[in-house]
């Protein structure tokens, strides 16, 4: 029980509560949150949990049961703390925002128990940062749409990551059994209903390449300058989500050719994301898998974020007997694929993704069941909670 590990920790359980927020996998759309465009993710039931109680002095303390680690600030202080460059950011940089937006911080003893895996592309610094603002507030209440900005505004002003807003978005807007269309522009969001008849496996390459954080910004700088490029044509656009296919086309011949692959590769995934939302509605399965193996064929030689490992799971999954389609999902160079079957594939999917991952790379994934779970919020029954025991299952 969370409050067994509270107590050990802290010599006490009264007054404790919990709050959660989600970790996700994107369906679809894919680096084009930062473009103002459409994502497609369902939050998991692999979440962060943040016990939370008051603190008997003045300080502001944290434990991370992961990094088995306990750091402490002045609560008075947390508006002016640097960056420390380790975990802890994603908790202070939301504290700082919530700071800045007005609330105070009072000083609290913070328990940090996580299942979703770190560096998998999941969105655990999402899940940390949406449940650690939540802790924080204590159920003093925020709009759902400012707290997800207000950690995004973390993420990318203190821990330093040019992030879009789909994981905080998402961690925080959820809806069981569905996926979340959202629009990064306007910010509204509609649920997707999946159809019946499939189930939805994450694989976990357990490889993160070092490059993906230069890269996701320099991926970014790119898109700037294809919006530039395609401006001096058509003074309207103002960002990648604003330009069609066959206007690209046109305006691909004049812009540097590694930009116009950058380009096509948002302006195509945005479409994908409509066709596969009218998949879905229409329940055509075999349609959805397609899209996502073509998502998957223009990150890995359009946008180039893919990685051998992320591109052999693929590639060996869409072999697999029931499964309709599969492809990296998050930042990419590394973390995850997302993988959609045919109900009751999953069992021969597991063992023969397992054993080729295996033979190829001499790792053996983690596989995780993706249903779509709820967004972020206050946990009453500690019994849900995961035991550190079962963190790794
Ligand atoms: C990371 C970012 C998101 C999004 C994806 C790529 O997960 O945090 O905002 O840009 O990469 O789709």
């Amino acid at each position: 029980m969370i409050l067994d590990a509270f107590r050990k920790r802290y010599g006490r359980d009264s007054g404790v509560r919990v709050f959660r927020a989600p970790g996700r996998v994107n369906l679809i759309g894919e680096h084009t949150d930062y473009n103002l465009g459409f994502v497609l993710p369902i939050a998991l039931d692999l979440s962060s949990f943040v016990a939370v109680a008051d603190s008997p002095d003045g300080a502001l303390r944290i434990h991370s049961e992961e990094k088995q680690q306990t750091r402490e600030w002045p609560a008075a202080d947390i508006g002016s703390l640097a960056p420390a460059h380790d975990w802890t950011d994603y908790v202070i940089g939301v504290a700082r925002e919530l700071v800045l937006a007005g609330f105070s911080i009072a000083p609290k003893l913070l328990l940090v128990r996580s299942t979703v895996p770190e560096g998998s592309g999941l969105s655990s610094s999402a899940a940390l940062e949406v449940s650690s603002a939540l802790a924080l507030l204590g159920g003093r209440e925020i709009p759902p749409l400012s707290l997800a900005k207000l950690c995004q505004r973390a993420e990318v002003g203190f821990v330093g990551t040019p992030c879009g807003i789909m994981d905080q978005y998402v961690s925080v807007f959820a809806r069981e059994h569905a996926a979340l269309r959202i629009d990064c522009r306007s910010l509204e969001s509609e649920a997707v209903i999946l159809p019946d008849g499939i189930e939805i496996l994450a694989v976990n390459s357990m490889v993160k390449h070092a490059l993906g954080q230069s890269a996701y910004k320099e991926r970014t700088e790119e898109c700037a300058a294809a919006v530039d490029a395609i401006r001096r044509l058509d003074g309207k656009v103002q960002s990648l989500r604003d330009v069609t296919v066959a206007q690209l086309e046109r305006c691909m011949p004049s812009m540097p050719k590694i930009i116009a692959r950058r380009a096509r590769h948002v302006v195509t995934e945005n479409e994908r994301v409509s066709l596969f939302v009218n998949a879905c509605q229409r329940g055509d399965v075999e349609r959805m898998g397609q899209l996502m193996v073509e998502s998957h064929v223009s990150l890995q030689h359009d946008y180039e974020v893919s990685s051998p490992e992320l591109d052999f799971l693929v590639d060996a999954a869409i072999g697999i007997d029931g499964v309709l389609g599969a492809r990296m999902t998050g930042g990419g160079f590394g973390g995850c694929t997302v993988n959609l079957l045919r109900q009751g594939a999953g069992e021969r999917f597991r063992a023969t993704i397992t054993h080729a991952y295996q033979e190829r790379f001499g790792i053996i994934p983690q596989i995780f069941d993706c249903r779509p779970s709820h967004g972020a919020g206050e946990v009453k029954n500690f019994e849900r909670i995961p035991t550190r025991a079962t963190l790794s299952d």
